[in-house]
């Protein structure tokens, strides 16, 4: 081995590191956990410290065995919008809020209504949604008001990685755009949106590319990781520029849908674009480019819930299934388990099954909970659409992707031919490439893609299973509707 790369993928339940050779051949992969903390009903936290502990046991594990000397950089996708918050001595100030965190409805709603929708559209290219990282700023700058005063650095969840080994307080573009405080067309932090949070521009992190280096390991992060100090450390990306990276999703009108905890729809463009309801998101892509994105707040966690929680088995729904089956459902299931993000920005929207009758399976509800999960990425597909969005096929990721059954479904339900890539493995490999960028080997991202990145598989939408899932779909959407009042009585 004369030269590797390191792709860390911190994700909500566990970070993931891949060592991946310079013609992106991947060397090993380990993967450690951490615990999510639900203090309260709706609430998600986690402990930077718990972070960093399990990304230095997992590189233990990666590096056993590798010549340590041929690592030439390192590089992040981390799960967005979580708010990391550190005193004047370098300290976390309190537990990071994460991502799928509902508590601050309020704060959301004072962002879109007072503020005003159409500002923040203006200044940011995006409005307020509940996880997103100004209206946790509002949120604690409100209730923990001591902890607002000692605030130092404001950063995101990979930052603080990133911070750790090097010293730097930075941050790349894509994952600043998820913040609600970057004026994404111009990649520049909103001095207005600043005010309007209570912060300054020297309390939020310095601005890179996600290809670009921002430091070198310091001796004791060098020491504590087992890798050389001298060790380039390349920005990163939020975790799905970064799997969009991964799965070669770079340049104009290409689109990866990604199946993990959340799901989103992916579509990169070279030029700056926002829907005209705001109900995707509008950010920069790991490519130098931008990109519009919907995300569900629940997606294979849907499934994982329903296979492991609920039905206690070891085994998906996938051998219950049998193909007859697909299109054919009558059961339906909502996916919004933490609330949901998009299209609908409703923190107080729930999950539920529709549709059961004495003869219902435990295959008819797990069928059901793919193809809701499916058509809940369906509404984020169609706002696109109906924005004049052309996507002709996607590729995809996650957890969820690797169910041959889901991919059908996916296939089925969106229209389009579902493509696998034969290097599959979510943001930690679109990061080892982007540290592959930050280091030399490749001059741009789409080169580093188009070098390491080949479709392994397609499956074909199937035209009777398109019809079928069409009319499905038409149930589907009626459904949230006629329940959404429900939901808010349920408060
Ligand atoms: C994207 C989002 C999620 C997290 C998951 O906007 O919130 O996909 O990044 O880690």
């Amino acid at each position: 081995m004369k030269e590797a790369y390191i792709g860390v993928d911190l994700g909500t339940s566990a970070v993931k590191l891949l060592l991946v050779g310079p013609d992106g051949r991947i060397l090993n992969e380990t993967q450690e956990e951490y615990p999510v903390y639900y203090p309260h009903s709706g609430w998600s936290e986690q402990n930077p410290a718990d972070w960093t502990a399990a990304v230095a046991r997992g590189m233990k594990k990666l590096l056993a065995g590798a010549d340590a000397s041929a690592v030439k950089g390192i590089s992040f996708g981390g799960q967005m919008h979580g708010l990391v918050i550190l005193d004047e001595r370098g300290e976390v100030i309190r537990p990071a809020i994460l991502w799928n965190d509902g508590r601050t409805a309020e704060e959301t709603e004072y962002l879109n209504t007072v503020i005003g929708k159409e500002k923040l559209s203006r200044l940011t290219a995006n409005i307020a949604f509940a996880g997103f990282t100004a209206p946790k700023l509002l949120w604690v700058r409100k209730h923990e008001p001591e902890n607002f005063a000692r605030i130092s650095k404001i950063m995101l969840p990979k930052d603080y990685l990133a911070y750790r080994m090097t010293g730097v307080h930075c941050t790349d573009l894509s994952d600043a755009s998820g913040m609600l405080l970057l004026d994404v067309e111009r990649g520049v932090w909103s001095k207005e949106m600043c005010e309007i949070c209570g912060v300054t521009e020297a309390q939020l992190p310095r601005l890179y590319n996600s290809y670009e280096v921002v430091g070198t390991l310091t001796e004791e992060a060098a020491a504590e990781l087992g890798l050389p100090a001298g060790v380039r450390v390349i920005a990163g990306a939020g975790d799905n520029a970064a799997a969009a990276v991964g799965t070669g999703t770079v340049g104009d009108g290409a689109c990866n849908i990604s199946l993990g905890t959340s799901g989103t729809v992916f579509i990169s463009s070279d030029t700056f674009g926002v829907d005209k309801a705001n109900a995707l998101h509008s950010f920069r892509h790991a490519d130098g480019g931008y990109h519009l994105m919907g995300c569900i707040l629940s997606a294979a966690s849907c499934n994982k819930w329903w296979v492991e929680d609920i039905l206690r088995s070891e085994h998906g729904v996938e051998q219950a299934a049998m193909p007859g089956r697909l299109g054919r459902n009558e059961v339906y299931f909502l996916p919004y388990m933490m609330g949901e993000r998009s299209p609908h920005n409703d923190v107080d929207a729930r999950s539920m099954f529709v549709g059961m009758r004495p003869d219902t399976t435990r295959a008819d509800m797990g069928l059901a909970v793919m193809e809701g999960v499916t058509f809940a990425l369906r509404d984020c597909l169609e706002v696109a659409k109906s924005n004049g969005v052309k996507v002709t096929r996607t590729r995809i990721c996650g957890g969820g992707a690797r169910s041959e059954l889901w991919r059908k479904i996916v296939a089925g339900a969106l229209g389009i031919p579902v493509d696998t890539v034969t290097t599959e493995k979510g943001p930690a490999y679109g990061a080892a490439l982007l540290a592959m960028v930050g280091c030399g080997r490749y001059a741009t991202v789409r080169e580093a893609c188009d070098a390491c990145v080949s479709v392994r598989a397609t499956v074909m939408p199937d035209p009777v299973l398109v019809e079928a899932y069409g009319k499905m779909y038409n149930v589907y959407k009626a459904i949230y509707p006629a329940m959404k009042d429900v939901f808010k009585l349920m408060k």
